[in-house]
């Protein structure tokens, strides 16, 4: 297609923004230490949290760098949804050791808390709590490397970290360009071995990215290609990732999905379902991913309404048939396979599965409110008795 002068004029600008070097092949995480070194690094860092420390993965990891000559050191009290103390923490150690490159082995628990933790360690004058929002870190941190374990939160090529601010009972975002890492290593072998609600919740993750990107008021012309790209490959192949784990195909097309959805919402931001999620894993310490996936039918349905023909697209990126249909009942054919693949792959689907009182819903809604630069993305403006609602039929 010949691109006119007047569709360039019409075209919304954007910034995209990605590691200097993406490699996406199965076996390839064992490049860490070399591309560690290629970095200059002496002292690399690997970050995992307590569970991938016992890895084989890792320890090949650490032997490999002592052989190139360099001297590793392993931080392994990663937690889920970090919270800022841990962070705090991890940059005193990093200076204290010397370190000089991290690498995070692990989910986006792992990834976020590196790319943040190697932020602070280059920027001790300033706490995280200053850094939160939209590009407001001073200065690049250390080098990082990213090797995601698992599919779905696409830390490995975005801007963004998200952490628990305990005292608030909340997570928060921090995007910025000094928090996309140096180097990414897409290992899809690496997660043949994640348990099945662990492949479903993140996988859902990574397609409420793609559809939150494409529906986002912030999307653009690259972040909608991107996200229907990761939404065909997503939605085709998440279910067999689930219930056929050992399938190296499906996991590879599931962790492009997952790596591109990362493309996508780092430049447009995700939108009502992030934003509502937050409250329920600040508070009620619900899993992001799982989190995402009760709340996306519910945010979806409100949606809908006045934006039907943003989901055709999505719809066809699915598969799922819409000639003939009326944009309305496209609409709703997309959101109904997207039920139905969570039905499938048997992610809970009710907050009060989660243990969530009813009665929370209104300071759940008042919290989420707060998430100005998601909710601001939302195709439907959303308010609070709209954010109350939602809960509520959630629930
Ligand atoms: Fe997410």
């Amino acid at each position: 297609m010949i691109i006119s002068e007047n569709d360039i004029k019409l075209m919304r600008p954007f910034k995209f923004r990605i590691p200097h070097e993406v490699i996406f092949e199965s076996g390839c995480s064992f490049l860490a230490p070399e591309k560690a070194l290629q970095l200059g690094s002496k002292r690399p860092l690997f970050i995992t949290g307590s569970k991938m420390a016992k890895s084989k993965n890792l320890a090949a990891l650490m032997e490999r760098s002592s052989e190139l000559g360099m001297n590793p050191g392993h931080w392994d009290n990663v937690e889920p949804e970090p919270p800022v103390e841990l962070l705090e923490a991890a940059a005193k150690e990093i200076r204290k050791g010397s370190y000089d490159c991290l690498i995070a082995l692990g989910g986006g628990s792992s990834m976020d808390f590196a790319k943040m933790a190697a932020v602070m360690a280059e920027n001790p004058d300033i706490k995280v709590s200053d850094m939160v929002g939209s590009e407001k870190i001073p200065r690049k941190g250390l080098p990082t490397i990213m090797i995601p374990t698992t599919s779905g939160s696409g830390s490995e090529v975005s801007a963004v970290a998200v952490f628990s601010f305990t005292e608030e009972n909340m997570k928060k975002g921090i995007s910025s360009r000094f928090l996309v890492s140096d180097i990414a290593l897409v290992d899809p072998k690496l997660t043949l071995d994640l348990p099945p609600h662990i492949t479903a919740a993140s996988g859902m993750d990574a397609l409420v990215h793609g559809v939150e990107s494409f529906l986002s008021l912030g999307t653009n012309q690259l972040t909608q290609d991107l996200a229907l790209i990761a939404i065909s490959n997503i939605y085709a192949n998440l279910a067999e990732c689930v219930l056929n784990g050992s399938n190296l195909n499906a996991r590879e097309a599931q962790s492009y999905g997952s790596m591109v959805a990362g493309m996508a919402f780092s430049m447009s931001g995700t939108a009502g379902v992030h934003a509502m999620a937050y409250p329920l894993g600040g508070k009620y310490h619900v899993p992001h991913g799982e989190a995402n996936t009760a709340l996306l039918r519910w945010v979806m349905e409100y949606s809908i309404e006045g934006c039907e023909e943003k989901f055709i697209p999505i719809a066809k990126a699915m598969g799922v048939p819409v000639n003939g249909m009326s944009a309305c009942e496209a609409a709703r054919a997309a959101l109904q396979a997207i039920v139905e693949l969570g039905e499938k792959i048997g992610v809970k689907t009710r907050l009060r599965e989660f243990g969530i009182p009813k009665e929370a819903a209104s300071e759940m809604a008042e919290a989420a409110l707060k998430e100005v630069r998601l909710m601001s993305n939302n195709p439907r403006p959303l308010d609070f008795a709209a954010v109350k609602k939602i809960y509520e039929n959630a629930w």
